[in-house]
């Protein structure tokens, strides 16, 4: 697996010291608040786990599974829910965490929906921000790394659903998904 990366972009090191920064200013930020956070699966679940061990403060961990990639390396722009949450998010301070930020697309898209069910604040963490590939104007209030724009994997981040369990983030070669194409 190792082999299929051609460089280590955010080393474990970093992602725990992004962890530990995110992690204190959320407590400070949240402070006389009982949030929730909403992971987005599958690809937050190493840095939920990480930033909510973190953030010390009382609050509920829910999650959504949403996807636009359908197996590739470029979003289709078309959110679909496939798993929704079982917890009512009216009146509630929402934080959504997630891998990474790219085109815009998922994260504008939830926001409007859990706005739209009566959410009183909806604010994103994400580990990583692709700036470059937005299609949408979307700035993240929480930002691990900023990243430029490069297919990553690890630590969450897949490519074809392979790859979530390396504990650094790391550019794919290009001829692991030109073999695909
Ligand atoms: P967006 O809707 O384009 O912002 O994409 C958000 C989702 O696309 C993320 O939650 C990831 O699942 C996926 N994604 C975006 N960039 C990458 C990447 O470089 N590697 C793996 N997945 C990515």
């Amino acid at each position: 697996m190792h082999n299929d990366i051609a460089d280590i972009l955010v080393s474990e090191k970093e992602i725990q010291e992004i962890c530990v920064k995110l992690g204190k200013q959320i407590t400070a930020d949240y402070k006389d608040k009982q949030p929730i956070f909403v992971g987005l699966l599958k690809g937050c679940v190493p840095f939920m786990s990480d930033l909510a061990r973190q953030v010390d403060l009382k609050f509920d961990m829910a999650y959504m599974s949403v996807s636009s990639y359908h197996g590739g390396i470029a979003s289709s722009g078309d959110v679909k829910i496939k798993m929704d949450l079982d917890i009512s998010v009216k009146d509630r301070d929402v934080l959504i965490v997630e891998d990474i930020v790219d085109t815009a697309n998922t994260i504008v898209t939830i926001i409007d929906l859990l706005k739209h069910r009566g959410a009183k604040s909806v604010k994103m963490a994400t580990l990583l921000d692709k700036p470059a590939g937005r299609l949408r104007e979307y700035q993240p209030e929480y930002v691990g790394r900023v990243i430029p724009k490069e297919f990553v994997v690890g630590y969450g981040l897949d490519y074809d659903e392979y790859y979530r369990n390396l504990p650094y983030v790391g550019i794919l070669k290009p001829e692991v998904y030109a073999k695909k194409s």
